[in-house]
């Protein structure tokens, strides 16, 4: 392998770094290194500690509900009976994203966290979080639970597999529906297709469920914002956790699972007051049975 070569050179009076860069140390992301990460931060979930968090990069930053804080006063400061999680993986930003539902605990949770590594050596950049619990949007981490393990998220077949760009695009066509008409159309809405928004199911697990039902009607909104993507090709899924301003700035997460370039599955995390009657809001969803 070449050497670092870059080198600063003088372009009229600025410096202008030119050459190709390969670092002399193999720079990559590992895979094993990510769900190692995700294995030390369930396990911190679990016994209500940041201690089994290894390989922190000293730039080490933790968000949770789109606010920066101190890694023990948020979620892990909270002993956590775990019932289920899923991760997927995105070896090109280096980053995860599980999804953690937990009813059993004390207090019960609905999260999901982005993990962000730098892909150099794996260190852990950022864990990026939204902690949904009891009096949070469409919050019932029993029934979010009962419909998550009605859902099939495995690996799709190499051959099947949509491009990052589609599942991206998807997601972004999706989530400017808020503020873009014309978006609507642009989501490759499939059949069957269910949400769950929070704990509300749109579907009934029948091969004629749609995802059309309780989208945004009002296309004049704010824009969704703050959006951080995780894409995993593996299982046709993106991440992106980002800002309804809609609803008073609520952190939110939205996760989506294509099946042969459309839309089969969205799951929501939205940490607002589910009490409180938003205007501009589009009708919820009818809640089926799980
Ligand atoms: C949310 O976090 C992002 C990223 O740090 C920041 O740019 C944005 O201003 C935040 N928004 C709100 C409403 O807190
Ligand atoms: C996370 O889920 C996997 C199965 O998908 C399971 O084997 C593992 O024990 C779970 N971890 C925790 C901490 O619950
Ligand atoms: C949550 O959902 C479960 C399962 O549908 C239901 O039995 C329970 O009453 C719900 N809890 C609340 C507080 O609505
Ligand atoms: C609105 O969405 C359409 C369809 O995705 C897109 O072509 C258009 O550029 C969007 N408009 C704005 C202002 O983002
Ligand atoms: C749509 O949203 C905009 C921006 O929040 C708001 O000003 C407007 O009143 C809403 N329209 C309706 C019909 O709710």
């Amino acid at each position: 392998m070449r050497a670092c070569q870059h080198t600063l050179a003088k372009a009229g009076a600025a410096l202008v770094l030119t050459g190709l860069c390969l670092p002399t140390a193999m720079a990559a992301c590992s895979r094993s290194a990510l769900l190692e990460t995700v294995d030390q931060f369930l396990e911190g979930l679990s016994i209500g500690a940041a201690a089994p968090l290894q390989n922190i990069a000293s730039n080490f930053a933790y968000m949770e509900n789109n606010k920066t804080i101190n890694i023990v006063s948020g979620i892990l400061g909270n002993v956590l009976i775990i019932d289920h999680n899923r991760t997927i993986i995105d070896l090109v930003a280096c980053a995860t994203y599980t999804e953690v539902i937990s009813p059993r605990s004390a207090k019960p949770y609905v999260l999901g966290a982005q993990i962000r590594h730098r892909a150099a050596d794996n260190a852990v950049e950022l864990i990026d979080t939204v902690v949904s619990t009891t009096n949070d949007w469409l919050f019932n981490a029993t029934q979010t639970l009962q419909y998550v393990r009605g859902e099939s998220w495995g690996v799709i077949d190499a051959a099947k597999r949509d491009s990052r760009a589609t599942i991206q695009a998807a997601a972004d066509a999706y989530l400017d529906m808020w503020s873009n008409k014309s978006a609507i159309a642009a989501v490759p809405w499939g059949q069957p297709c269910v949400r769950l928004e929070g704990s509300v199911y749109t579907g009934k697990g029948l091969p004629d469920d749609v995802c059309t039902p309780g989208i945004p009607t009002n296309n004049t909104q704010a824009p969704n914002s703050a959006r951080r993507y995780v894409i995993d090709e593996t299982v046709g899924s993106v991440n992106v956790i980002n800002v309804f301003e809609h609803l008073d700035n609520a952190a939110d997460s939205h996760e989506f699972r294509l099946e042969g370039g459309k839309l089969r599955y969205v799951h929501t995390i939205t940490v607002a007051d589910s009490k409180k009657s938003y205007p501009g809001l589009g009708p919820a969803p009818s809640p089926a049975s799980p």
